[in-house]
């Protein structure tokens, strides 16, 4: 007879917090969320600690170098995804740990033949206003100019005027040699009275730009992802077919931790996959696994040596593997039951192992409670697949802005390692779809207004760390009649946009 867990399994959406004793001193700002990322015995600090208790996806949709920079900025932790060439994956490490703050690669670059409309389409796409000219259109090119909104007038001019026509040229170009150091730089920048700082190499090829507001924004990051050489610090995933190829090329490119990424984690493979990292590298490459949705699942990859255990089967937004096979559990249940796990472990053996919840986060106070339950940290898909810095396109979909956003398991990316069961067959199935998520903006802004919510809830907890939260919170289950009691009701609505607030 099969074994029926107890009880429904619940999501995040099935919960609220109930509000404890905040003394005076529960302000946000006194709210720390630093967080372990791997696994430390009792007494001693984890290796890793997160600033912020986010990192993002494994995602082709989701976590490219840009998107680990910005959020390493912001205290959080990005895994690159693996379901690309191993050399692909590493260069994209080396990119985020070679990238120099404040120093930016164009990504919207001109040649001089270009037109006017052309330049106003490429702004619409990427939203950026300063765009370099090279020869060859590359951000490596030789420089020949530049353009900002500032030298175009679209309802004036003819669109089919020239780049070369109006661009601001070299030769009126104030430049920052290769070697100039940021705070340099932003002396030139301030000096001048410009907005971004072009930097050239020996061969006046561009290398970078500095842009006014980075410089501000670098001095504004007190919670950075560092590593000892003052390099951000930047996660990779890999798969349990060709560990013995890809991780020795991400070790050398620098990558701080690694992590197995699976659509199901209890098995034989990640248990190999751990052991050879453990034979090759011992304690000195941190590596996460899963995913596991119980005790038992999260028990095997704590003895394998996980560093970390993901939680989450089914939840993902993008994710139909419910539908398709029928396994998961709903996140809350999973998540409470791999915690409560985590904590016998750490009595039973004095080693702590970090759960991350993984999947199904929709609203921002789902990551309060996901804390609250216990989680160490959230993988987030959705939520950062909004913002700029995913590797996406932002498209206009019927006027309103939008980013793509594909599964893993979908056809479009094709990474049927992730679903890999050992057998010769390449993804007979899709458990993933391609969609679209609202355009939300920069991370720096996204994430700090999440931020703010959840520290301001834990401050109705009265915890001032998550460890606090973990400890104080009081959470109960709600019936539908009282979810729909939770949003906007028997009123009509003026404009579902605007937020009132009552200070
Ligand atoms: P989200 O934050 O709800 O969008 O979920 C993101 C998570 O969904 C990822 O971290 C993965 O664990 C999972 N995921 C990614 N791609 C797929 C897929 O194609 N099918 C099922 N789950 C996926």
């Amino acid at each position: 007879m099969a074994m029926f867990f107890p009880g429904e399994s619940h999501t995040f959406s099935e919960y609220l917090l109930v509000p404890g004793y905040s003394s005076s001193e529960c302000i946000p700002a006194n709210v720390s969320l630093k967080t372990p990322l791997v696994r430390f015995k009792r007494g001693e600090e984890s290796a890793i600690n997160l600033n912020i208790p986010m990192v993002s996806a494994i995602m082709q949709s989701v976590s490219g170098p840009d998107m680990a920079v910005s959020l390493a900025t912001e205290g959080g932790l990005s895994f690159i995804y693996g379901s690309q060439t191993p050399e692909q994956e590493a260069a994209m490490v080396k990119a985020v740990k070679d990238h120099k703050a404040g120093f930016v690669e164009s990504d919207s670059t001109l040649t001089p033949d270009m037109t006017m409309e052309q330049v106003m389409a490429l702004k619409e796409r990427t939203g950026h206003s300063t765009m370099p000219v090279t020869d060859d259109g590359s951000s490596r090119g030789r420089l020949l100019g530049i353009v900002t909104s500032r030298d175009y007038r679209p309802s004036r001019d003819d669109h089919s005027k020239k780049v070369s026509e109006f661009m601001t040229p070299r030769e009126k170009l104030i430049v920052g040699d290769k070697d100039i150091t940021l705070k340099k730089a932003n002396d030139v920048i301030w000096d001048n009275k410009l907005n971004a700082l072009p930097v050239v190499d020996d061969n006046d090829h561009l290398v970078g730009i500095v842009f006014r507001k980075d410089y501000d924004s670098h001095k504004s990051n007190p919670n950075e992802m560092l590593d000892a050489n003052k390099r951000y610090m930047v996660g990779a995933g890999i798969n349990t077919r060709d560990y013995a190829t890809r991780v020795p090329l991400l070790v050398e490119a620098g990558a701080d931790v690694l992590c197995i990424d699976s659509s199901e984690g209890f098995s034989e493979w990640q248990k190999r996959t751990i052991e050879w990292i453990r034979a090759n590298y011992g304690e000195s490459v941190r590596v996460g696994a899963g995913n596991v949705v119980d005790a038992d699942g999260f028990r095997f990859l704590a003895d394998c040596g996980a560093d970390f255990v993901k939680v989450g089967i089914g939840g993902g937004s993008i994710c139909i593997t419910r539908e398709t096979k029928g396994i998961g559990r709903g996140q809350a249940t999973a998540l409470i039951d791999v915690c409560r796990a985590r904590d016998e472990y750490f009595e039973e053996t004095g080693i702590y192992v970090p759960v991350c919840s993984d999947g199904g986060i929709v609203y921002d106070y789902h990551m309060t409670l996901a804390l609250a339950m216990g989680a160490d940290f959230m993988m987030l898909g959705r939520y950062f697949a909004r913002f700029d810095e995913s590797p996406t396109e932002r498209v206009n979909v019927n006027g309103q802005y939008m980013k793509e956003y594909w599964g893993e398991g979908s056809a479009r990316a094709r990474n049927w390692q992730r679903y890999d069961l050992g057998g010769a067959q390449k993804l007979a199935f899709v458990e993933g779809v391609d969609s679209y998520v609202p355009y939300a903006g920069s991370l720096k802004d996204g994430v700090n207004a999440t931020l703010y919510k959840i520290k301001s809830t834990m401050c109705n907890c009265g915890a001032l760390t998550i460890k606090e939260l973990q400890d104080k919170a009081r959470l109960t289950l709600v019936s539908s009649t009282s979810i729909v009691e939770g949003g906007a009701h028997d009123v009509v609505v003026k404009d579902s946009q605007q937020t009132v607030s009552y200070n």
